[in-house]
């Protein structure tokens, strides 16, 4: 599916460079994260298949704020940059919040900015939060009708927790949210028709808290010991419950990516608009 969609932008931004749009997205990162560094390198290789001229600032783990601030106020005003995205997590002496809010809210192609989080939030909004959207395509591709279902969700991150509950309402789910103090998660995941699990911890939904025939999501990318990778459903007891159900690695991953470069293709077209 992320192939797919990602040869469909690769049209779309060749039409635009037609017309005279060139795509571009900035990549910072701070400090030598090794998952971060994966990632990174994943959005980089994906702008090149799209299409997408992409610019990659590795900054060192000590930089500063006012550094960081700085470049994210060059990019803002570059013409080529359509979309920035810094990827979090940020060393301790950054602020995270004042970092995404330095960013120019038609160049956030991540949505993470409180403009572009509101707008979410009103249900009218450019861009979605790329794990969230990309969640939804899976749904909404795979024929699962979300209209009235129990969604729930197991997480509360700025990233993908509370944007997604956002999403599932807005195409008529009924949403919970679970988190840390939740009390009887199995009571609430069992009556899950959708289970979208984004804890950060292995292993951590496991067959037995799932309904029959539940659709589950599973956005968790956890590196065990033995350096292997997996999320944070059980994979093998939540397989035989579910009526679908998305592997780690290579299922919610490469459709986060695709997301980001739909986000940058409309960045640029918004930013076009913008200069004229
Ligand atoms: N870190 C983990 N997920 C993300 C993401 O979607 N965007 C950014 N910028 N950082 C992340």
């Amino acid at each position: 599916m992320s192939k797919r969609i990602k040869d469909e932008l690769k049209k779309e931004a060749e039409k635009l460079k037609n017309s005279g749009i060139v795509p571009g997205l900035a990549v910072i990162i701070v400090g030598d994260d090794p998952a971060s560094r994966v990632y990174v390198n994943n959005k980089k290789k994906a702008c090149a298949e799209v299409g997408i001229y992409s610019e990659e600032y590795a900054l060192a783990e000590d930089t500063s704020e006012d550094e960081l601030l700085a470049l994210i106020d060059r990019l803002n005003c570059r013409k080529e940059i359509s979309g920035i995205l810094v990827q979090l997590p940020l060393p301790k002496q950054i602020n995270e919040e004042n970092v995404i809010g330095r960013i120019d809210p038609k160049k956030d192609v991540d949505a993470f900015h409180p403009v572009n989080v509101g707008k979410i939030m009103v249900g009218n909004y450019d861009f979605v939060p790329c794990t969230p959207a990309g969640i939804m395509e899976l749904i909404k591709e795979s024929g699962i009708d979300i209209s009235g279902k129990e969604c729930v969700i197991v997480g509360r991150s700025n990233i993908v927790g509370k944007p997604m509950s956002m999403l599932l309402l807005h195409s008529n789910g009924t949403v919970t949210i679970c988190h840390s103090k939740t009390r009887n998660l199995a009571e609430k995941t069992k009556r899950a028709d959708i289970i979208v699990a984004a804890v950060g911890k292995p292993n951590f939904i496991t067959g037995d808290m799932i309904k029959e025939e539940a659709v589950v999501i599973d956005v968790g990318i956890n590196r065990m010991a033995d350096k292997k990778l997996v999320g944070d459903v059980e994979f093998e007891t939540a397989e035989k419950v579910a009526s679908a159900i998305t592997p780690v690695p290579g299922g919610v991953g490469p459709m986060t990516i695709a997301m980001l470069m739909k986000n940058t293709l409309k960045a640029a077209v918004i930013n076009n608009k913008e200069d004229k």
